[in-house]
Formats: C-alpha cells, structure tokens, sequence
C-alpha cells in the first residue's frame, strides 16, 4: 500500500495537531455489568470483546538519515523489521541509549527542531560533570525516524461499528496513516491520543501505519532528566464504538460536614457519541442507588445526594463501583468519596492535615526503557505500599493510567504531573534561565494543551490529591494559563515548584526542590524570605537524593514536618535507580552508549535497584515512613507517636524486645498526629540477644515491632538504646611482658603471619567518594585525602609493646598518628591517635584496615544488621549478624564507598577453620568488610568490575555521614568531623 507522507507538521510550531480526538477520561468499555465486574484489574485492558489491544509484534523500519525516508512510502516494498509495541527503539537493536540531563540534544532555537540535515554544534552550558560553556559538534546525529506498521482484522460484523485508536504513549510524536491515507497527527509523548478510525476502515485487512520522530516541536517541552527514549512506548488500543457508546464520564464529589456528620453528593458527567439513554449506578459496602436519564446534546449529568458513604484515603482506600450503562456499553469506574483543600497553611482530606509520605516515580525498566508491563507497574505500587509510602509524584508526566488505578485501590497518593519540562532553555539567556518557553506566549496552546490532556484523562481518580504543572520549566504566563484551566475544572490544589523562580513564588501550595533543613523550618515557622511560602501549605517535591549510597540525613526532616503543620511532607528523589540492563546482567548508564553528551551516573538515584531489589535507600525511607514511632523516655517509659492521619494506633500490635530476653506485646490507642506515653515492662522471657561481651558491658536496649493487625505485615522494627556501652573488663586486657605466638608488630602495624597484614594504606582517612560525596558540579573534596605519603618518624619497642608514629602528608593537611601496640592476655591491644598537623575542614574517616586472604569468607559480627552511617543508621538494628564477605558491600550500580556497619561490638572472621576477632574496647566501632581494597574500589564503573581480591577488614573510629550532596544539601555538621580535633580508636585483636 502506498502512502503520501506529512514531513512538515511534526517540525511546524503551528501545528500541535491533526484530527486528534479531543482529551477524556481513560476507562475500558464491555458489553455488560457482568462482563465488567469479570475482569480483574491489570487485565481490565485486554479483557473486553469491545477493546483490542494492538500491542504485539509490529513491522518496523528505522531511518537514520531522516532524508531517506521517501515522500511516498509503498509498504509493501520495505524491507521490515520486527520489533515489540509498546518498547522503544533503542532498547530493541536501533539508535541507542542516550542519557541527558538537563539539555536538549539538539541546538537550543525554539520553535526550530533539526529535520533532515545533521545535528548542527550544540551550546552547552554544563556537561560531564562540570559547569561552563561548551560547544559540542555530534557526528550522525539526525533527527532519527521510526516507521511502524501492523495490520488488523475487521469481520463484516465488526464494520457495522467504528473504530478508535487509542496510543497511550508515544515519543514524539504520532503520524498516523490508515489503509492509504493519513488519519492524523498529535504530540505530547506521555499524553494519550486518540484518532477516530471509522471512516478509514475495511473489512478484511486494515494497515496501520505510524510515523514517529525523535524529536518533533513538542519535544521542547519534553527535556526531564531520563533517557531520551523514543517509539511507541505503551500500549494500542482499538475500540469498537456505536452511536451508543460511552465517550467521556466524570465525577465531581461533594463533602458536606454538618454536625459532625458527613455526607457526600455525587454529580456524573456522561457524554455518548449520539444521543441516548444513560444510566447510572452507584454500588458498593452495603449502598446501591442509580439513576437514569436521556442525554441531551450527547451529555447528561446525574446526581446522587445525601450519601452516607466511607471516605476515601490513601490509609482507607475505599471504592465504590460506578456503572455507567447505555444500550450497548457498561463502563465500570472506580469511585472514591474524598475532599483535597487548602486550609490556610494545612493540607486537609477529608477535612483532616496530611503528611505526605511520598517518592518520585518514574516510569523506566532496564529491559525496555519507558515501557513497562501491568505486573511491573503493579510491583512498583505494592512495592510503595510496602515501605510505607503513601504519595506518588508521577514525575514528571503521566504515568500509565494503570499505575493511577492501582493507587486508587491500594491506596496512594497522586501528584499527577503534566508531560512538560523545559530544563534545557536555561542556555537560551544570560543570565540561564529554564523559563523562556514558559514566559513565550506563543507556546501557551502547548501548555495548555499538556494540562487539558493530563485533566481530562485522569480526572476519574480519587487518587490524585493535586495537578502539577510539570517540572523545571521555569515561571511565566503559559504556567499560568494552566493553572487557570486545572482550577477552572477541579477542585484540587494545584502544585508547580517551578513557581518559586518567578515572581508568582507558589500555587496553591508552596514548592521546593532540596532545600536545607534550616529552610524548611523556617518556611514552616512562617519566616521565610519568600513571602508566599508563609501562608500556604509547604510540599517538597524532591528532597533526599537517593543516588548511590544514600540518602543520609532524612529524618532530621521528618522530625521537622511532624512538628509544623504547615509542612506537608514531601517525596523522596526517585524510586528506581534507571539504567540499561544487558545480557549477563551488567547493567550501564549515562555515557556508556557512546552518547556524544551526557550526565554519566545521574540517571542512577533510586531507592530500588533497576530490578527494584530494595537498596539501604528503600530501608530508610521505610523507616522514615513508619507510621508509628516509638522513643524510649526513661525507666520503663515510652512514648508512642501516631504518625497517620487516619489510622487509630490500635490498629497496630507493639512488640517490645529487650537485649536481655524481656518481651511484651501491646496495643496503643494514640490517635492520628498525637502522641501518648506508655509504661512498658517485660511480660514474658524470650531469648537474650546479647553475646559474652555484652554481658560484661551491661549494654542493653530494647527493639520494638510494630505490625498491622488485621494482616500481621510488619510495618517497622526501631531499637533504642538503654544504656550507654561501658569498656570491657579489666581480665582479657591485663598487660602482657610479650606478645603472644602468632603475631609480629613492625613498622606497618600487626601482622598474623599466613592469616592477617595491614593493607597497602593501613590507616584510612577518607572514605572511597559515594556519589553524594560529590556536589552537583562533580567536585569530590573527599578525594583530597586519597593517596597520602606515609612516612614512619618512629618505632619504640617496649616490654610487650610498640609504638609506631606515622606522618600522613596531604597536599592541604597533615596528620601524626600515634599507634601503641599492646601484649594483653586476650590478645594485642591496638590504640590510635590521630592529632593534626595542618589543614582545616573535615576528616571523612579515622580508621584502619587489614588484608586477609579471601578464603576468609565468614563474618560474625554484632553491630548494626544492615548498611548504615551517622546520618542514616536508624534503619539497621544492633544485632548479631553472620554473613559472608559478599553480603558486607551493596550492588550499587557504580560502585564506590558501601556497606559501612555502625555501632559493632566486635566482628570475627573465619575461613572455616581459624578465627580472627576485632572487639570494641572504649567506645563501638565502624566496621567495613569488602572483597576488594580501596585503591582498586576507586577504579571501578559497573558491578562487574567488583572482582574478589581479597578479604579488607576496616575498623573505624568514624566516617561521615552521607547526606544528599549530589543534588541537595550535604552532610549536616552534626555528622562530620573537624579535622583538628584529636581522635582515638582502639580495640582488642584476637585470634585462635
Ligand atoms: C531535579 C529534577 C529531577 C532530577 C533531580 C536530580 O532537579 O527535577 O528531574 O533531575 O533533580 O536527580
């Protein structure tokens, strides 16, 4: 079949579209109730005789050179291939992989877009890791076009309906042929587009041809920090319609408190495709009414009032069914009765302030990019169910309307956030500014049009508590004009952080993206500079970037959003970690496809690996999340913090576990967002915890378990510590005239011949970087302490003991560490002091290390179970832990600094047969097990890079804490050390 192709529209700033249908409500029609109600969930798409799902095995060409692409296609002449719909196109053999950022890649000359000539030099204003202006001139590059064809089926019987085609996402942009003929053209990649089929079809064989660019005028409002993906991305849906079918349903709930009494009134929209009859009826929990009447200019609204209904909440997830019926259709909704406002500076459901508990979702998988299948949808919403996430901001554009679903039934929720970002226009100006597009009055059609689409498609859902204008495209009148329009035909709170760089500030609720504590507090006290954050309510959009090891430091936000009612919480930066998954399992990231610009590892900032394993990340956040929190107050006193809005304590069980073998189990009846104080005592007798070291401590602490109820999941597990930990007892320390057989003392410190020697770098002040050691630019001041010149000023032999003094010289610093090695009937006693010379600032790390062989597999230890750092230690409990080697770092997709162990009592080694043991002797220590050393950890680039060299068994007086310096604040001082204080580590080594 030959086709005449469009090559202008997609490049023509006059044109957003052609013959799109307008924007609805996403829903998927059946013949009938029954047939509805069949189907679970997931399935609901592909499950009715009324809707095809087009997805599958399509022919598909690629044009490198945009100019090949003929002017009159005959498609029976292409030589196809086959790729998968939905996927995109460089995760299935064509283009590849390209990550960016914050810029286009192509030059920056809105409305202008490349079309067939080459990419020409693009002006940067950042790129690989660093700030400053720059020219790059891509080879190859074009703006690369994707033929796609299938064809389909039409029965004779079928013809007596029409047909629309339904793309739930596509990049860029769509143009649509049908059997010989263009059909239409739309953009807005994560925006649904819908084209009436009917007068294109034919019995028998129907082609489907679709055009879709990598870049199209659209795809200026499309410049979010991902991979930049192209092709049909998630499904295709064809529906069969009649003169009877349902084309658009909406709801408006209506709360109305009197007395203490709540009743809801309930209006829904219907519009059909020809006039008819509609009927409507409302189901669920004990409630049946319904409602009928005769459309008029194809719509009709019907009301329910007076209803007594249970509200909806992301703690409460009731739905109600709402079955919309004409003479050929049923559509089934799911109904949530529930009430978002703005109450001066609270956040209220349902007439209640909430705290928004929440994470940034993206919607990528390492096998295929932006598509994602039903179950790998409904993981990542159970997955946010799980750790005690309760809000999604969808950034930044639609999600699949099956992830909006879910969040309806489970109970999430939503800030549904248009497909718009214009990061990249910060090179258009000086000084840079992300807004020229949004203060450029000739895109408003644009913008407006992303907002209608995002409205009309998802305004079903009672789990979208507030419409985003997008992200990082600055302030102007085309944000404005959408903000009108969303509050023109809902309710809901709009929320735009990128308000806060115009003049405009805020939307209906204040915004920011990583602010430090300190600023939060004083929006939350009302004192911020910024007059608009005063008196509305305050959201993070982002804070706590997860990327690498991280995030540190979330709680001290959370202590802060607890105690200000304006501080409605905020969602963590981001959930998955996003990166290209290859056979054998490596996984790769920004630069590794060749791409001529990138932002290397910044793609990499989840809580969850790319397979959504959950990295320490997810553990904190969980633990941030916890929806009752415990503190120990004195004596057998507890207080017991309701951290929900809704939920009664009593819907938790508290399990309380002390070290020394005391349980008791109990229910709190604290209510939402209070507080009550508990007398706890032992009930029964389990088992102890503590080891022979602890006894002699007299260490004690309590954990406490709390679950739900009514299933038994756990929800989260918090340890306060009872007692500070005293040093051990004078016996196994008693002096020694010699050291004992097995070890030798010389200038590098202790070896035990054939079992354990200092490492190449003994003595470690800094830590390998992690990503958030780094700063937004790339800068990593910790690598400032790599690579000392050791130089060793003396060795004092004594009876039973050395010491050593070490000069560490750095190119800004200088230390003296002073090491006594001491006989002692256990073992010999190691004590460092580190005193500096010269420098200022922070020390990242006082520690020491030691190689054994990598037979030594087996770790004991009893110190925190989990990867742990001052500022991010609360998720892991002291325990005692017997692991391998492997299982002390984390698979971190770049690997660097990991797996650091706080508060350890003492940790043994063994290779099965002999056994090597660090125990505390003043104070806990850091403990760090990796299957590499440092020098060569600083190497590495992917996971498979983390070849096993040995067994490195670090002992630390301390490492900083994490925080979020790769896009946020950095470590707080309260987890840093001042490099000239003076520090001590000791411990006892053991060995039999
Ligand atoms: C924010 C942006 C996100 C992401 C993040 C860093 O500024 O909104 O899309 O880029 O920073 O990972």
């Amino acid at each position: 079949m030959r086709y005449e192709l469009d090559k202008v529209d997609y490049a023509d700033a006059r044109v957003l579209e052609v013959n799109r249908l307008p924007g609805r409500s996403y829903f998927v029609p059946y013949p009938d109730r029954a047939a509805a109600d069949a189907v679970a969930l997931e399935r609901r798409r592909y499950g009715s005789p009324l809707v095809r799902c087009l997805s599958g095995e399509w022919d598909f060409r690629f044009y490198p050179r945009p100019a090949e692409l003929p002017d009159e296609l005959d498609t029976d002449a292409v030589a196809w291939g086959r790729v998968t719909v939905p996927g995109c196109w460089q995760f299935q053999g064509y283009d590849r992989p390209f990550y960016v950022n914050l810029r286009y890649q192509f030059p920056f000359d809105p409305p202008r877009i490349p079309t067939t000539e080459p990419v020409g030099p693009v002006f940067s204003l950042m790129g690989e890791g660093s700030v400053g202006p720059r020219v790059y001139h891509p080879v190859d590059e074009y703006n690369f076009v994707g033929v796609y064809r299938t064809i389909f089926e039409l029965s004779p019987h079928e013809m007596a309906s029409g047909h629309i085609v339904s793309f739930l996402g596509v990049a860029s942009c769509i143009d649509l042929y049908c059997n010989g003929r263009r059909v239409g053209y739309a953009e807005g990649s994560h925006n649904t587009a819908e084209f009436n089929l009917t007068p294109f079809q034919r019995v028998g064989e129907n082609e489907l041809l679709v055009v879709v660019r990598r870049w199209c005028t659209g795809s200026y409002l499309e410049c979010q920090d991902m991979f930049r993906n192209n092709g049909i991305f998630r499904d295709v849906l064809l529906r069969e319609v009649t003169l009877s079918s349902v084309w658009d349903v909406s709801t408006t709930v209506r709360r109305e408190e009197r007395a203490g009494r709540v009743r809801y009134r309930l209006c829904v929209g219907v519009t059909l495709l020809d006039d008819g009859e509609a009927r409507v009826t409302l189901r669920g929990h004990g409630l049946e009414r319904t409602a009928a009447a005769s459309t008029h200019d194809r719509r009709v609204e019907l009301s329910f009032d007076g209803l007594d209904v249970r509200e909806w909440t992301a703690e409460t997830p009731a739905l109600y069914d709402l079955y919309v019926e004409t003479a050929s259709e049923c559509v089934r909704c799911r109904v949530g009765f529930r009430e978002v406002r703005v109450d001066g500076r609270r956040l209220l459901v349902n007439g209640r302030p909430v705290k928004l508990h929440g994470v940034n979702h993206h919607d990528t998988t390492p096998e295929a990019g932006y598509a994602m299948t039903p179950a790998q949808i409904e993981r990542d919403a159970l997955l946010c169910k799980r750790h005690n996430i309760d809000t999604i901001r969808t950034s930044h554009y639609p999600p699949d309307p099956l992830l909006l679903e879910l969040c309806d039934e489970l109970g999430v929720y939503v800030i549904d956030e248009a497909d718009l970002e214009t990061h990249g226009a910060l090179v258009g100006r000086v000084p840079p500014s992300h807004g020229r597009i949004t203060r450029d009055a000739r895109w408003r059609e644009r913008y407006l049009d992303r907002a209608d689409r995002l409205f009309e498609r998802d305004k079903l859902h009672p789990c979208v508590i507030m419409w985003s204008l997008g992200n990082e495209s600055g302030g102007g009148c085309n944000a404005d004009a959408m903000y009108e329009l969303l509050r023109s035909r809902s309710g809901l709170p709009v929320h735009y952080e990128g308000a806060i760089h115009s003049r405009r500030r805020a939307y209906d609720v204040g915004s920011e993206m990583y602010p430090t504590v300190e600023r939060v507090i004083s929006v939350g006290e009302g004192r911020s500079s910024v007059r608009r954050l005063n008196d509305r309510p305050y959201v993070l959009c982002e804070y706590a970037h997860a990327m690498g090891v991280g995030p540190g430091g979330i709680e001290d936000y959370w202590r802060q959003i607890y105690a200000h009612e304006a501080l409605a919480g905020g969602c963590v930066w981001e959930m998955a970690d996003h990166a290209v998954l290859h056979e054998g399992g490596g996984y790769t990231y920004g630069g590794d496809h060749g791409e001529w610009e990138h932002d290397g590892n910044f793609c990499c900032d989840g809580i969850f690996y790319p397979d959504r394993t959950p990295s320490t990340g997810a553990r904190v956040v969980r633990h941030a999340y916890r929806p009752l929190r415990v503190r120990h107050v004195g004596g057998d006193f507890f207080m017991v913090f309701n951290a929900t809005s809704f939920t009664p304590g009593d819907a938790f069980t508290l399990r309380f576990e002390w070290s020394d073998g005391g349980v008791a189990e109990l229910v709190c009846d604290v209510d939402p967002l209070r507080q009550q104080s508990l007398l706890v005592r032992p009930t029964a007798q389990g088992t102890a915890d503590e080891g022979e070291g602890l006894r002699r401590n007299r260490m004690r602490w309590v954990t406490v378990t709390v679950t739900r109820r009514e299933t038994g999941e756990e929800v989260s597990r918090e340890q306060m510590a009872l007692t500070e930990m005293a040093p051990l007892g004078a016996g196994p320390l008693e002096r020694r005239a010699a050291f004992p057989e097995g070890c030798e003392v010389g200038e590098k410190g202790l070896v035990l011949p054939g079992v354990m020697a200092p490492a190449a770098e003994p003595l470690l002040l800094t830590r390998v970087s992690t990503d958030n050691d780094r700063d937004l630019v790339g800068n990593r001041p910790l690598e400032e302490f790599y690579d000392a010149r050791r130089e060793v000023v003396g060795v004092v032999r004594g009876e039973g003991s050395v010491v050593v003094t070490t000069r560490l010289v750095l190119p800004r610093h200088q230390f003296l560490c002073v090491t006594t090695y001491e006989a002692v009937a256990a073992g010999v006693l190691v004590t460092a002091r580190l005193h500096c010379e010269r420098g200022r600032g922070d020390l990242p790390r006082f520690g020491m290390c030691y190689r054994l062989d990598p037979s030594w597999d087996e770790v004991d230890y009893l110190g925190r179970n989990g990867e742990s750092y001052r500022d991010m230690c609360e998720q892991a409990q002291v325990a005692r832990v017997s692991c391998r080697v492997g299982d002390m770092t984390e698979p971190n997709i770049r690997p660097q600094e990991s797996g650091n162990r706080m508060d350890c009592q003492y940790v043994r080694l063994s290779d099965g047969e002999r056994r090597v043991q660090i125990t505390a002797v003043s104070r806990p220590f850091e403990l760090g097990v990796k299957p590499y050393s440092d020098e060569e950890l600083r190497g590495m680039l992917h996971r498979e890079d983390e070849v096993r060299t040995g067994t490195y068994l670090t002992v630390q007086a301390f490492q900083m804490g994490i925080g979020t310096g790769s896009c946020g604040p950095a470590t707080r001082p309260e987890y840093r050390f001042d490099c000239r204080e003076d520090y001590e580590l000791s411990y006892l080594v053991s060995w039999e």
